[in-house]
């Protein structure tokens, strides 16, 4: 038997917006994926909320912008979004085709890439050099792939459930080397002098927020127009320094 998703309730706005709470634009997103999207505080915060609330803020006259934590893979099969849990996907979500097939991405807002994270000094620096080693990956995301198909053969791929699992056993030396978006990594780099990014693999990423398949083109436009208009008028490079730095 194949679960049928059922039509979910909706309300729709004067402009043709369809939300699944009212006066709430509401966004469901993977935690944690710092800086992009993470806990501070009580509050999620990040690059993906600040870029999302352009958008909430031009709905009506404002509506409220609220984000709840989902397993990744309920983001990327598009079942958060057909079961009515949310209007936006994100969580510097990359653009697939094969993710596209199940949802409706907006206009790219990043551009990404894959790399590699391992412990200072390790020496560690391109795929090759970690034959025989073990090399940590985020499951479900565009790092996993990449791995699968570019690692030593001999290598072993282990899988984490979130960013911060994955990070964390770089850092402890349970894994010889992590790869994700290079971002998250240099973000996390950063604030971890032990750890460092040492090589940035071409993959030529776009991130996109996304809605449900054919369920919601005003909203589309919505997000769009105001991500252009924050591109045009430097709100979108104030976000970018706040999470980034200059
Ligand atoms: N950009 C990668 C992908 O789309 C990784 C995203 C992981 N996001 C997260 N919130 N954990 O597959």
């Amino acid at each position: 038997l194949s679960a049928c998703a059922a039509d979910t309730e909706t309300t729709t706005t004067e402009s043709g917006v369809n939300l699944v709470q009212e006066g709430t634009l509401t966004v469901c997103t993977h935690l944690p994926y710092k800086p992009f999207q993470f806990t501070q505080g009580d509050e999620i915060v990040g690059f993906d909320v600040d870029i999302a609330n352009l958008a909430a803020e031009t709905i009506e006259d404002g509506v409220e912008l609220r984000v709840v934590d989902v397993p990744w893979e309920t983001i990327t099969t598009g079942e958060a979004l057909n079961t009515g849990k949310c209007d936006l996907a994100q969580g510097g979500m990359t653009i697939t085709d094969e993710r596209a097939a199940v949802m409706d991405f907006t206009d790219p807002y990043f551009e990404a890439t894959q790399a590699l994270l391992t412990k200072t000094g390790s020496g560690y620096a391109d795929l090759e050099s970690l034959a025989g080693k073990k090399i940590g990956v985020q499951e479900g995301t565009t790092g996993e792939i990449y791995v699968n198909e570019n690692a030593p053969e001999d290598a072993k791929i282990v899988s984490f459930e979130d960013l911060a699992l994955l990070q964390a056993a770089v850092k402890t030396g349970q894994v010889e080397a992590g790869v994700n978006d290079n971002g998250v990594l240099y973000d996390y780099a950063k604030e971890n002098p032990d750890t460092e990014v040492t090589a940035e693999f071409d993959t030529g990423e776009q991130y996109g927020m996304s809605v449900k398949k054919d369920g919601n083109d005003e909203l589309l436009n919505v997000f769009n127009e105001a991500l252009e208009k924050a591109e045009s008028d430097g709100t979108y490079e104030e976000i970018y320094k706040k999470w980034f730095g200059e």
